[in-house]
């Protein structure tokens, strides 16, 4: 243990971002360095990380654009998001643990509200149901061209690609959503330009850790 931010409750740290704006590689990076720091941080990621969300992530994430409407897929979102929070990010926080989480709510406003065309106050009236006013201490919002994120994506292989088969046109209101809900939330959230090195990213996600959580 390193400092007096460790004892008490732990602090709850997203990573945002279109696909493949490399959160997941940032976020394993993250956590090397918090353990560094002698602290005790759980990876994590959405949709899933409880084991009824997992069940959750297969339906939404697997099959054709259309088997959701929007409204049902933010509902199925929400359901998932409230049983990984109750069930894994609340208890370690609650033992003083650091959570990183690879996505949380704002994928849920950027995708579905923006990407999707829900709109803010449907998300929002959802958001607030379904967790209130629960938020992060710390969102990385990665930001790339959309362009840059369908080609970075193109040749993965797997079948939970739901979304990377919606058009550039989505990816750009998604990329543009996540760039509002920065400019609305400064003091929680931190943009990233990611179409640099990962090594360049990571030092400066550590330099703004160090600077908000540490200090
Ligand atoms: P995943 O394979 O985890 O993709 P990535 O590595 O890009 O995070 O799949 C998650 C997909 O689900 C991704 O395309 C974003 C989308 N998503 C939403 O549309 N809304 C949400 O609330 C969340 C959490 C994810």
């Amino acid at each position: 243990m390193t400092s007096g931010i460790l004892s008490g409750r732990g602090k709850f740290i997203t990573l945002e971002g279109g696909d493949g704006s490399g959160k997941s590689t940032q976020s394993r990076l993250l956590q090397a360095f918090l353990k560094e720091k002698g602290a005790d941080c759980l990876l994590t990621r959405e949709p899933g990380g409880a084991p009824g969300a997992d069940e959750i992530r297969e339906l939404i994430l697997t099959g054709e654009p259309e088997r959701w409407d929007a409204v049902g897929e933010t509902l199925l979102f929400y359901a998932a998001r409230r049983n990984h929070l109750r069930l894994t990010i609340e208890p370690a926080l609650a033992a003083g643990r650091f959570v990183i989480s690879d996505r949380f709510a704002d994928s849920t406003m950027a995708y579905q509200g923006y990407g999707n065309q829900l709109g803010v106050a449907a998300v929002q009236k959802i958001h607030d149901f379904a967790i209130g006013d629960f938020a992060p201490d710390l969102t990385f919002i990665l930001d790339l061209p959309a362009e840059e994120g369908l080609r970075r994506t193109e040749g993965r292989l797997h079948n939970e690609d739901r979304f990377e088969k919606m058009d550039l046109s989505f990816h750009e209101r998604l990329r543009e959503g996540f760039l509002s809900i920065a400019r609305e939330n400064p003091a929680r959230c931190f943009v990233l330009d990611a179409s640099r090195p990962v090594g360049d990213i990571q030092a400066e996600m550590r330099e703004q850790l160090d600077q908000r959580l540490f200090r």
